[in-house]
């Protein structure tokens, strides 16, 4: 135990030496040459624009194998997320923009922090004991993902960390009425990039009055690295025995259904364009997670052939939303140009269920003063 960690410490403190391949053509003859790089891991930071007479900034994590995350203030948006296929060909793996420019047009949440309450709120309406609240029905005819101006769309006060660490903490103060919630919420997320290629994203939050909070992160992934692609080819697992069906809104019907012999069983690995034609719209279902309370677990396995890459996804949560792009629809598109068409990228954003302060027999979303709120998920790359 004392060995593992104090190996973990020297990693940390690294500066890896990373061989890079230069191949340069000259009469018909290519050369290779093997340079030797130097990788700093830690976080730089840039001035990106501003909005809401607020300064807005893009931070670059960097790990010590140079693989580099890009997170925003604006929304606490994860913007990029860039690592080597196996043939050690660097690619992104996260749908985002590289101006500030592309956030302020609304997309569905890329990458970004989504709360007071992510997903559905029932016509957006809920009651904490006698209290009646009244939500913006901004997902007709109900609230989705905190509202008209979300977390998503607030600009975080951020803190990188001063020593070598990849790791940034962002805070927002959501003020007692904001979007119609009740209480003054302070919350704060902390993204650190660890050398093991996973991007750990943690929550805190307290409030001064009785609330309902569902916090999770927005990001849209696509392991090939090119969203020409179709996710339909990645593989998933997802440990989860049930999941909650929802009515033609995306509501909870309140049911905790079995997935077996459904096109919802993920339990055992299988391509997600298997059955999807099955599932109306596509999946945005919420699955009720095996595990059986609130450590750190594994959820997910999401893996890639064309790339080689796997993503595993670890939560401390009840509950993952998995969604696969179904709106997406071509009308928007990337920097580069390329339109962001249907199942072009899917999300597994972890948290507690869709419409929680509607259902009693969910896991409670209500927030006390003087609790702490605290969740952890990790998303972690590797290839093979
Ligand atoms: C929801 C979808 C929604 C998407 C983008 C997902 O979390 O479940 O229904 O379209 O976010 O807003």
């Amino acid at each position: 135990m004392r060995q593992k960690k104090h190996m973990k410490k020297s990693t940390l403190s690294s500066i890896a030496i990373i061989a890079a391949i230069f191949i340069t053509s000259c009469n018909n003859q290519t050369t290779t040459t093997t340079e030797k790089m130097e990788t700093k891991a830690g976080i730089t930071k840039s001035v990106w624009g501003t909005t809401d007479g607020k300064e807005v900034f893009l931070y670059t994590l960097t790990n010590a194998k140079g693989v580099q995350v890009k997170i925003s203030n604006y929304g606490a948006t994860v913007t990029s997320w860039v690592s080597p296929d196996k043939n050690d060909k660097p690619s992104g793996v996260v749908l985002g923009f590289d101006s500030l420019s592309g956030y302020l047009a609304k997309p569905p949440y890329f990458g970004a922090v989504v709360g007071r309450y992510g997903n559905r709120i029932a016509k957006g309406k809920f009651k904490i004991d006698t209290a009646q609240y009244t939500l913006a029905t901004n997902n007709l005819p109900n609230a989705l993902h905190g509202g008209l101006k979300g977390f998503d769309k607030q600009v975080w006060d951020a803190t990188p960390a001063s020593d070598s660490t990849a790791s940034l903490e962002l805070s927002y103060l959501s003020k007692d009425g904001e979007e119609g919630y009740p209480g003054n919420l302070k919350v704060a997320v902390r993204y650190t990039l660890t050398d093991d290629n996973e991007l750990k994203i943690e929550y805190n939050a307290t409030t001064d009055k009785a609330t309902v909070l569902n916090l999770t992160n927005h990001s849209y992934f696509n392991l090939t690295g090119d969203i020409s692609n179709s996710i339909l080819d990645h593989t998933l697992m997802i440990d989860a025995d049930n999941y909650t069906p929802v009515d033609t809104t995306l509501i909870p019907t309140g049911e905790i259904k079995s997935v077996k012999g459904t096109p919802f069983d993920f339990t055992k690995a299988k391509k997600i364009g298997l059955e999807i034609g099955a599932v109306s719209g596509g999946y945005d279902h919420n699955f009720v997670l095996n595990k059986k309370d609130s450590s750190l677990s594994k959820i997910v396995e999401l893996k890639d052939s064309i790339s080689g890459r796997t993503l595993e996804v670890f939560t401390t949560q009840p509950g993952v939303q998995f969604y696969t792009g179904n709106f997406l629809d071509g009308t928007i598109s990337t920097s580069a140009g390329k339109k962001i068409n249907q199942h072009a990228a899917m999300c597994l954003e972890t948290q507690h269920f869709p419409d929680s302060p509607n259902q009693p027999k969910f896991p409670t979303t209500l927030l006390l003063p003087g609790q702490q709120f605290h969740s952890v998920t990790v998303y972690k790359l590797s290839v093979k």
